[in-house]
Formats: C-alpha cells, sequence, structure tokens
C-alpha cells in the first residue's frame, strides 16, 4: 500500500516521518520546493522533538518527498494536510486547500486506483460536502463513495509532541458514509493504533468535533486565568495548589488547567476565530466563546499593568523577555504572546531585549534590529530594569540569584510561575499569585 501525505507542515511532516519511520511507502509531497530540498536531506523546516529522527530513518527506507503532485496518482491513501489560515476578519481562508484539492482531483481524472482521501486540515463544517467533495468530482469527473473515498479526519496533535502525539492519538475520528472506503479505513488504524477509540460519524460532526476540542481547551485556559487575576486580589492565593486541586475532580481534568499570559499559537487563536465568526453568520451569539477570546486578549494587559506598576513609565526602560515561542520545545512564535506583548512595549518605547532557546531567528524575523538578541540568559538580565518570563522553557526553572545579580533593578514578572518556590533577592511578581 502505497500513502501520499500532501502538505509538509507540522501535521503532514510528523505523519511522513512517523509512518515512512515505520515502514509504509510514503511519499510526502509539497509545493515548496525549497522545502523539499530540506527535507531530502533529512532536515526539518522547523523545531519538533523527535521529528528528524523518524525522518531520517525513514529517507533510509521507503521515504520520497517531491513538488511533484503527480505522485499520488500511485497512492491508495492521500492525507491532506495543508494550512487552513484566517482571513482578515476572523473567517477561515479556504485557498490552500481548494487549490490542493483541485490538483487532487485533476490528478484522480487519470488515475486507475480508488483511493481515498483523508482531510486532516481544519475546516468549518459543511466545508467537506459544500466545497471539497464537488471540487474533486468536478475536477476527477468521478463520484466520491464509488471511485474515491473522501474521510474527514481531523488530527490532535501538539507542537512540541507531535511525534509522540502522532503514535499514540488519543482518538481517531473518521467522517463519512459506512462505505467500502470506510470499512478499509477503519482496519487500516485499528492496525495503526491497536487500542485507541475510533468514532465513526459524519462528516460535519467530525469537522465540528475539531472545533469543539480546541474551543473547549481555549475556555479551559481563559477560565483558569481569568480565576488567576481573581487570586492575585487575595493575598497568600495560589492559582497552581487551586489549578491542581480541582484538577483531581474527574469532571474537570487536571491537563490545560496552567494559568498564564494567555493562549497562543498557530491553532487555537484561529480555530477560535473561525468558530465565532461560523456560528454567527449561522445567527448563532457566542457570548461563551468571545468572554474566552476576551479574556485572552486582556491577559496580555494584565503583564503590562503589572511591569507599569513597577516601572513606571515604560519609555526608554530596558525590560528582558525570557522566551518568544509560544510555548516551549518549539521554535514556532506564530500567535505568540511574547510577540504581541513586545510589539506593544516598543510602541511605549521600552528597550527590549530577548532570550529563546530555538525562537530567535524566527523572532529576528518579525522585529529585526528594533530589538536586541540576546545568546544566554545572564546577557540577556545583564543591565535590565525588568526580566518578563513568558515561556516555560525548562532551563528558566534552574534562574538563581547569580543570573540576576547584574540587573539594574530586581524586577521579575513570572508568567509561568517558574521561580515560585526559590527564594529570590528581587521583586518577585507572578500571574495568579496573590502578593502577601
Ligand atoms: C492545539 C491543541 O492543543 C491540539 O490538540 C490541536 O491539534 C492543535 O492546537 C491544532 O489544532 O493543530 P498547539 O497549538 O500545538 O495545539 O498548542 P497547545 O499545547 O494547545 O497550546 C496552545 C497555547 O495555550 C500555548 O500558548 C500554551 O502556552 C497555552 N496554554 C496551554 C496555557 O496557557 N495553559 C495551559 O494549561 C495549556
Amino acid at each position: 500500500m502505497k500513502i501520499g501525505v500532501v502538505g509538509l507542515g507540522f501535521v503532514g511532516l510528523s505523519l511522513t516521518s512517523v509512518l515512512s519511520s515505520k515502514g509504509y511507502d510514503v511519499v510526502g509531497i509539497d509545493i515548496d520546493k525549497e522545502k523539499c530540498k530540506k527535507i531530502i536531506t533529512g532536515i526539518s523546516p522547523f523545531f519538533e522533538p523527535e521529528l528528524e529522527k523518524g525522518l531520517k530513518k525513514g529517507l533510509k527506507k521507503k521515504l520520497k518527498i517531491s513538488d511533484n503532485f503527480s505522485l499520488i496518482n500511485s497512492c491508495d491513501f492521500i492525507f491532506v494536510t495543508v494550512g487552513t489560515p484566517q482571513n482578515m476578519n476572523g473567517s477561515i481562508d479556504l485557498s490552500i486547500i481548494k487549490k490542493a484539492i483541485s490538483t487532487i482531483g485533476q490528478s484522480l481524472k487519470k488515475n486507475k486506483k480508488k483511493p481515498i482521501i483523508f482531510v486532516k486540515s481544519t475546516v468549518i463544517p459543511g466545508t467537506m460536502k459544500k466545497i471539497i467533495l464537488p471540487i474533486l468530482e468536478k475536477k476527477s469527473n468521478k463520484k466520491a463513495g464509488k471511485d474515491f473515498g473522501l474521510i474527514s479526519n481531523p488530527e490532535f496533535l501538539q507542537e512540541s509532541s507531535a511525534i509522540r502525539d502522532t503514535k499514540f492519538p488519543h482518538v481517531v475520528v473518521l467522517g463519512d458514509y459506512q462505505t467500502k472506503f470506510m470499512k478499509k479505513a477503519k482496519i487500516f488504524f485499528m492496525k495503526l493504533h491497536p487500542n485507541v477509540p475510533i468514532i465513526i460519524t459524519n462528516h460535519e460532526t467530525a469537522e465540528m468535533i475539531k472545533y469543539a476540542n480546541n474551543s473547549f481547551l481555549a475556555t479551559k485556559i481563559s477560565f483558569i486565568n481569568q480565576l488567576s487575576n481573581i487570586c492575585q486580589k487575595i493575598p497568600g492565593a495560589n492559582i497552581d495548589d487551586i489549578a491542581k486541586t480541582i484538577g483531581l475532580d474527574p469532571r474537570i481534568g487536571k491537563l490545560f488547567l496552567d494559568a498564564g499570559p494567555g493562549y497562543g499559537g498557530s491553532c487555537l487563536p484561529k480555530d477560535m476565530k473561525a468558530l465565532i465568526n461560523f456560528a454567527n453568520i449561522s445567527g448563532i451569539n457566542t457570548t461563551l466563546l468571545n468572554a474566552v477570546e476576551e479574556v485572552n486578549t486582556k491577559q496580555l494587559e494584565q503583564i503590562i499593568s503589572l511591569t507599569k506598576q513597577k516601572l513606571g513609565n515604560l519609555a526608554s526602560k530596558k525590560i528582558t523577555i525570557l522566551g518568544t515561542a509560544f510555548k516551549p520545545d518549539t521554535d514556532d512564535i506564530r500567535d505568540s504572546i511574547a510577540i504581541e506583548l513586545i510589539k506593544k512595549l516598543l510602541k511605549m518605547k521600552a528597550k527590549i531585549i530577548i532570550h529563546d532557546p530555538k525562537a530567535i531567528e524566527n523572532t529576528k524575523k518579525v522585529f529585526g534590529d528594533k530589538i536586541n538578541y540576546a545568546k544566554t540568559v545572564r546577557d540577556a538580565l545583564s543591565k535590565s530594569q525588568c526580566v518578563i518570563i513568558m515561556t516555560q522553557w525548562k532551563q528558566y526553572k534552574k534562574l538563581n540569584n547569580n543570573e540576576f545579580k547584574y540587573m539594574e533593578k530586581k524586577i521579575v514578572i513570572d508568567c509561568r510561575r517558574m521561580l515560585i518556590e526559590k527564594q529570590l533577592d528581587v521583586d518577585y511578581l507572578a500571574i495568579g499569585l496573590g502578593k502577601e
């Protein structure tokens, strides 16, 4: 059996790496020639733990990487993993997936096989039936369910644990009618992920499950962030003890209750906006989802207000930002709250120096020489008047008085409560911690 993966971003390349390292005959396809050239040498275009290891293993086996879409003609399964970014008004931008689907449709025309096309890209409910299926049928002159299979297969992997999540997903969702294609898909996933629940449903429900998942995660984060703001007003209150305790209630669950600067990344903010936009167009008032977004936006203001509380006017103040990646173990800064924070601080004419173990190069692409970049945390802190910890990189947990010693003013704003247990000779403020 041959597998094609169209779109080599986080989802596509992780899938390619995992399947090919297991020995599946895989062809990874991307329109970006330069990206393909890099991947062929076993190098990932972005940092993701364990990804390159699997990629190199796959390349030694049967893996092929190409920008030539006609290679999907020989595939039995085609996974579509291209991006679905957002338009200016928050709605979903389907132009990339439409183009990819068109090309797949054209190649289906001459194809003697009856492949199954799995759509992993996040798309708003109705997209499969109203947009993707008609394009495929028109371009191929063939019928879905008869000449080829079309299955919604949303993805739940997280960046920074993408390989583990691809190998061991918590669920597999397959959306389509009960056809021979669905039977074949089910057998494939049962073999690939034994003991993992497989949910078979229709396209619309599968599409909505993805939004339900991400919007619920965003809701949990905004909930704990709002509570953390209340805690800051209660002397001695600690949000982590509260999160840990309520998380023991099986009805709540312990994950995604880490208070911080708000959710960022390429998925939660975008998917929240797309869902709100879709719901509003459908005539649904999204009171709760709007509030989740509002809390998230205001969290950034909280950080600025804490900084002003300590430094007064921020013009010319030297501020260090630790971590610009939207979370640890990635170099991804898309929709990172730290990037938003730097933009706001620059507007207030603060002088910014940053440190990040992996995301410096990406950060340079945004700010160029408007800010300074430090190779070590110590350099980043030297003569600084305030440090804001934004990303919970493990190495920041080790910070101690030695590192803070050369700061001009020893003000630490810890958005992730990483140093809460340390005896530090600094003026320490943390999100979710009530000052005694
Ligand atoms: C998210 C979902 O978690 C995945 O299940 C989903 O597949 C993916 O989007 C997607 O749609 O592709 P990801 O964007 O990799 O994954 O990042 P998360 O781990 O969800 O983190 C998102 C943001 O929330 C980060 O800024 C993180 O720092 C923040 N966060 C997360 C918190 O502030 N507190 C928490 O307790 C958890």
